[in-house]
């Protein structure tokens, strides 16, 4: 290949891939504000995962026994309760299900969600795990606005209840950027009718709004967690190798004026 070829190939690939990856963006993420530091979070989140994700997705790469280390959970308390496929301590945290039945069942076997918050980042798992709404259109009545035709069906249905693509009144926009008013009457404005909302059917979950974004919240941070297990530890020994280098400096420099004293 040319050195002009390879150039241009260079040139094409660093303007627009980043361009491909926006342009499958198609509805804005909202924002997940977790904290790895925040141990009763992250044993929530592994409750609810072992609850209702593990059926399906494994977590291979990572150890229950790890898991309860890192989440200060008593080995017997863990094992009693949060250990759900007869698996031992020591084990990785797999899903019982056959690949292949799966795949019959799915479409597309459930993927090991180990490094999900890596891949996707925690604000895409974050926005999908609220984005499931009724579409009668698919298998299992549910669609995504995250991840469109997702063969997944909504696992926390029961928790958060049925949301329904629909449509809601918003103010009208007038041509000087304003709310518009109504002409005849004085002080009204001018409602429009927009479709392709999500709303909440009140009532059909067991969770308020609040208590599912914390669910969620949770369960995310979790898989943060389980996406980086050493993150914690790395952060903490980091403050001492810095503090260390730091005093290190000292007697490297004080060492430093003594080897040049004569030679100045
Ligand atoms: C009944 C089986 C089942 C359950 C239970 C389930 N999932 Fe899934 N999940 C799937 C399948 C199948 C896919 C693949 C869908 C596809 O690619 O179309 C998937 C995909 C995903 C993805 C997208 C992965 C990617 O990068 O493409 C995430 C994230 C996810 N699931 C998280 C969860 C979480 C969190 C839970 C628990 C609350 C959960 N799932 C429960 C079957 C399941």
């Amino acid at each position: 290949m040319s050195g002009l070829r390879l150039l241009s190939r260079l040139f094409f690939s660093i303007a627009f891939v980043p361009a491909l990856y926006a342009a499958d963006a198609t509805v804005e993420l909202e924002k997940f504000h977790g904290d790895l530091h925040d141990l009763p979070s992250l044993q929530r989140g592994a409750q609810t995962y072992m609850n209702y994700c593990l059926g399906c997705h494994s977590l291979q790469y990572q150890r229950y026994k790890r898991t309860a280390d890192d989440l200060g959970v008593p080995e017997k308390l863990f094992s009693d309760h949060l250990i759900l496929t007869g698996a031992k301590i020591g084990d990785h945290i797999r899903s019982t299900m056959d690949p292949e039945l799966a795949k019959n069942w799915f479409g597309t076997p459930p993927p090991d969600l180990t490094m999900v918050t890596r891949v996707r980042s925690e604000d895409w798992v974050y926005s999908y795990l609220k984005s499931f709404y009724l579409d009668d259109s698919r298998p299992f009545g549910v669609n995504n606005r995250v991840f469109p035709n997702v063969g997944m069906p909504h696992a926390l249905l029961e928790l958060q209840g049925v949301l329904k693509e629909g449509c809601r009144q918003v103010p009208r926009i007038a041509a000087n950027g304003g709310e518009a008013r109504d002409p005849l009457v004085p002080g009204r404005t001018l409602t429009e009718t927009q479709c392709g909302f999500l709303n909440l059917e009140e009532g059909t979950g067991r969770q308020s709004a609040e208590e599912y974004d914390r669910t969620v919240t949770d369960l995310v941070n979790f898989l943060s967690y389980v996406a980086d297990p050493s993150r914690k530890q790395r952060e903490r020994i980091g403050v001492f190798v810095l503090l260390y280098l730091a005093i290190f400096f000292v007697f490297a420099w004080l060492l430093n004026r003594e080897y040049w004293r004569h030679i100045h």
